[in-house]
C-alpha cells in the first residue's frame, strides 16, 4: 500500500514536471517566437504526458497542456454574463476627427500620454484567471453576456493555461482578440475548397466561426492566435495601461510588440501613417489603430459614454486597395446557367494574400465602370470571398483601348444568352445540354448539405460524365460498382464506397432532397420551410403560384423558380426516376412531446439566456407549434430576446402579436419540454453589477 502511494506520488510529480516543461516550451514557441527544443522533442514530452494522464485519470487537470490538442466531444456553449461589460470603441476614418478627439481630451485633462496600438481584426475574447490558472474564456456576445468557449480557447497555443512569474491578482480578466493569421486562413480555405465546403469570407469570420466549433480538436488544428490588450478586475495594482501590459507580458500573455507611447498628435499621426502601410507586411489582419489614454487617473476623469470609453478611440484604415492590370475576362457558367464575368489580373498582394482573379458581377456593372482588358484597375476585398474591382485608373488607359463588348452567347455551349426580368445576370437557357450546368447540378446534389454522397468529388463527377455514365442526378442511382472500378484513379474499394454512399442517400430527409434538386433560388433554408409547409414533393408540384407564395420564405421570385422547374419535362422525368430509386419525397411525421402549442405560431428573435434560437424552435415544433420566419398577421407570439431589432418589435405591436419573453415561453410549456438551465454558469461572481465602476475597471 505504502509502496503504491509512493509510486503514485512519483507519477504525480513527473506529470507536474512535464506540464511545466511543455507550457514553458509552448510559450517559447508561440509567444516569444524563440523555440528552444525541436518539434520532435516537444511531441515526445507531450506523448509521455498524455500516456501518464490516460493511465492516471485521478491527476486530470483541465489546464494541462494536453488540453491544447482538443477533444472530439461535442461542446455546448453556455451563456455567461460578463462581470464588466465588454464595451466597444468609438471609431473614425478621419484624421481630423481623431485630432478633435485628442483636443477634447487635452482641454479636459491637460497634456497627457497616449498608447497607440494596432486594431486587430479578429473576434474579441475575455479570459478569466483564478490563482494564476485559466478559469474561463467568454466571447464578447452582445457586450453584457457571451458564450463560454473555454475548452476551445485552451487549444489556442498563445493563451497561457497557467501564468508565469508572480504578482498576478488572484482573480482578474484579460481581454483581447482571437486572430486567424493569414497562413492559417489560407490553409483552412484551401482544405475547405478541396472538400467542397463553403469558404470563409475573411480571417475575422473564420476566427469567430472556429471559436463556435463544437469539437475543440477541430479548433486546435485551425491555427488561431491571441493578442491581448486590456486587463479588467477590481483594485488592479497599476497606474497606467502601459504598465499593466508590461506586467501581463511578464505573466506569459501575448502582448503586441507594435505599441508605442505617444505624447502629441504628431507622434500619433506618425504611428498611424507608418502602420497604414506597414500592416501589409503583418502575418495577421488589422483594420486600424487604437489610441488610448495611458494614465488610469486621467481615464477615470474622462469616464464613459453609454457604450464606449471617452479615453480611447479607433482610427480605421481604409480598406486595402491594390492597383493591377486586368489581363482578360472569363465567363463562368453556374449550375443555374447564370453567367458571371471574372477578371484575370496580374497577380498582386492584397490584405495578406495574392489576388489573381476578381468578380466583375454582371454586364451592367462592367458597363458602369467602363472596364476594359488592359486597364489598370483597383481591387478591394469586401465582406465576400472573392475580391472585387472598384474602379479603373483612367489616366493609365492604353490609347488604343475600346469599350468592352459583353458576350451574347454561352461561352460553353454557344446558346444565345437570355436575361430574365428583374435579373442583373445573363443566363444560358440550355439547361440539359450545357456542360457546367449539368455538372454543377450533380455536384450540388451530392453536397454534404444535400444528399451527402461521400467519395464523389468534383473530379469523379466529371469522370462519370465524360464516360457517359451519369448525365443527370437520377443516373447516380443506376450506377454499379464494376462500372466505377474500371475508371482511371478509382479502385474497387473506392467504387464500392461510392455506391454504398449513393444507396445510403435514399435515407436523406425530404427537405434535403428538395434542396438537392437545385431549383433556382431554393436554398437550404427555403427548402426546409417548404418541406415543413407542404410536407411532400407532390404537394409542392401541385401548388399554384398563390399557394407557393403563401408558404413562409417563398416570395414571388422563388415561386417562379419552382413553377419553372416543374414545368420542364426533363425535370419531371428525373423526378420520376428518383421516386423509383426510393428517395424520400415526404416529410417525416414529427414526434410530438405534447399538443400544448397546437396550431399556435411563433417568431423567435434576439438572444436568449437559457436556450439558443434553434433550441426554442425545436421546442415549439416538439409541442405542436409552428415557427414562422417573419412577423405578420398570422403570428400568435413573438418570443423576444435581447438585442432584437426595434423594427420587428414595432411591427408586432402594430399587428397585435403577443410579445413574450423566454421565461413566459417556458411557463407556457410547464416543466414538460423544458431544457434545464446550464448548471455550471453563471457563477456567483459573474452576477455582479455590469455597469463599470470607474476606478476599478482598469
Ligand atoms: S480596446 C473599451 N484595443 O475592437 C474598449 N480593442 O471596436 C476596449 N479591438 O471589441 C477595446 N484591437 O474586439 C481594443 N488594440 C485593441 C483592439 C481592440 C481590436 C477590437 C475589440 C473591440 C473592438 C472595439
Amino acid at each position: 500500500m505504502i509502496r503504491r502511494s509512493f509510486r503514485n506520488e512519483m507519477i504525480r510529480e513527473r506529470i507536474e514536471t512535464l506540464r511545466k516543461q511543455l507550457e514553458y516550451h509552448n510559450h517559447r514557441y508561440y509567444v516569444d517566437n524563440a523555440p528552444e527544443i525541436s518539434d520532435f522533442e516537444f511531441d515526445t514530452l507531450m506523448r509521455e504526458l498524455q500516456e501518464l494522464e490516460k493511465a492516471h485519470p485521478e491527476f486530470a487537470d483541465p489546464n494541462s497542456p494536453s488540453a491544447r490538442v482538443g477533444s472530439d466531444l461535442t461542446a455546448e456553449f453556455h451563456t455567461v454574463k460578463h462581470r464588466f461589460p465588454m464595451l466597444s470603441l468609438g471609431n473614425t476614418y478621419s484624421l481630423d476627427e481623431l485630432h478633435e478627439f485628442i483636443d477634447r481630451i487635452e482641454r479636459e485633462a491637460g497634456p497627457t500620454e497616449y498608447v497607440c496600438e494596432l486594431k486587430f481584426d479578429g473576434t474579441a475574447i475575455s479570459l478569466t484567471y483564478e490563482h494564476g490558472r485559466l478559469l474561463r474564456a467568454v466571447t464578447r456576445g452582445d457586450g453584457t453576456q457571451g458564450d463560454d468557449v473555454t475548452n476551445n480557447i485552451r487549444t489556442v497555443r498563445s493563451v497561457p493555461l497557467r501564468l508565469q512569474g508572480d504578482g498576478w491578482p488572484d482573480y482578474f480578466e484579460i481581454r483581447g482578440e482571437i486572430l486567424m493569421p493569414y497562413a492559417s486562413f489560407d490553409r483552412l480555405n484551401a482544405e475547405r475548397e478541396a472538400a467542397g465546403d463553403p469558404l470563409f469570407a475573411n480571417p475575422r469570420n473564420a476566427a469567430a466561426g472556429t471559436l463556435k466549433q463544437q469539437s475543440s480538436a477541430v479548433v486546435a488544428r485551425r491555427g488561431l492566435d491571441c493578442s491581448l490588450y486590456q486587463l479588467a478586475g477590481e483594485d488592479l495594482p497599476f497606474e497606467s495601461h502601459w504598465e499593466s501590459l508590461e506586467k501581463a507580458r511578464q505573466w506569459g500573455f501575448k502582448i503586441s510588440g507594435h505599441i508605442r507611447i505617444c505624447h502629441n498628435i504628431e507622434e500619433i499621426d506618425a504611428f498611424i501613417h507608418h502602420w497604414d502601410a506597414a500592416r501589409r507586411e503583418l502575418p495577421f489582419p488589422t483594420d486600424g489603430a487604437v489610441v488610448k489614454v495611458n494614465d488610469f487617473a486621467v481615464r477615470r476623469r474622462l469616464g464613459f459614454t453609454a457604450k464606449a470609453p471617452k479615453w480611447a478611440v479607433a482610427y480605421k484604415f481604409k480598406a486595402e486597395q491594390a492597383l493591377t492590370r486586368l489581363v482578360s475576362v472569363d465567363f463562368q457558367v453556374g449550375r443555374t446557367g447564370a453567367i458571371t464575368p471574372v477578371a484575370n489580373l496580374e497577380p498582386v498582394l492584397l490584405a495578406g494574400t495574392t489576388v489573381k482573379r476578381a468578380t466583375l458581377h454582371n454586364a451592367e456593372q462592367m458597363a458602369l465602370l467602363d472596364i476594359r482588358p488592359g486597364d489598370m484597375v483597383y481591387v478591394e476585398k469586401g465582406g465576400e470571398i472573392i475580391p472585387k474591382i472598384t474602379g479603373v485608373e483612367l489616366a493609365q488607359r492604353p490609347a488604343d483601348s475600346e469599350p468592352f463588348r459583353y458576350i451574347t452567347v454561352c461561352p460553353e455551349c454557344g446558346t444565345p444568352l437570355v436575361r430574365y426580368e428583374g435579373e442583373a445576370k445573363h443566363y444560358c437557357p440550355n439547361q440539359s445540354g450545357c456542360r457546367p450546368q449539368i455538372l454543377g447540378r450533380i455536384i450540388h446534389f451530392i453536397r454534404r448539405k444535400a444528399m451527402n454522397i461521400e467519395g464523389l468529388g468534383e473530379e469523379t463527377v466529371e469522370l462519370l460524365y465524360e464516360n457517359g455514365l451519369v448525365h443527370d442526378i437520377s443516373d447516380l442511382y443506376d450506377l454499379q460498382a464494376p462500372q466505377l472500378a474500371c475508371l482511371p484513379r478509382l479502385g474497387e474499394k473506392s467504387a464500392e464506397n461510392i455506391i454504398r454512399s449513393i444507396r445510403q442517400s435514399v435515407e436523406v430527409p425530404f427537405s434535403r432532397v428538395l434542396f438537392g434538386l437545385g431549383i433556382r433560388f431554393v436554398g437550404e433554408a427555403t427548402a426546409k420551410y417548404m418541406a415543413e409547409h407542404f410536407r411532400s414533393l407532390d404537394a409542392v408540384m401541385k401548388a399554384s403560384r398563390e399557394e407557393l407564395v403563401e408558404a413562409e420564405e417563398v416570395g414571388a421570385k422563388i415561386a417562379d423558380g419552382i413553377l419553372e422547374y416543374f414545368t420542364d419535362a426533363e425535370n419531371l422525368r428525373i423526378i420520376e426516376r428518383l421516386r423509383q430509386a426510393g428517395l424520400k419525397f415526404e416529410a417525416e411525421e414529427r414526434e410530438r412531446a405534447s399538443d400544448t402549442l397546437d396550431s399556435k405560431s411563433f417568431v423567435i428573435s434576439g438572444r436568449f439566456l437559457n436556450h439558443s434560437r434553434d433550441e426554442l424552435k425545436n421546442l415549439i415544433e416538439l409541442h405542436g407549434g409552428r415557427n414562422l420566419a417573419a412577423v405578420s398577421g398570422n403570428v400568435d407570439y413573438l418570443v423576444a430576446g435581447e438585442n432584437m431589432g426595434p423594427a420587428k418589435l414595432k411591427k408586432a405591436e402594430k399587428l397585435g402579436v403577443r410579445i413574450i419573453s423566454e421565461s413566459d415561453f417556458e411557463a407556457m410549456l410547464g416543466n414538460d419540454g423544458r431544457i434545464p438551465t446550464p448548471a455550471a454558469e453563471p457563477v456567483e461572481k459573474t452576477e455582479q453589477p455590469t455597469i463599470p465602476e470607474q476606478g476599478t475597471l482598469f
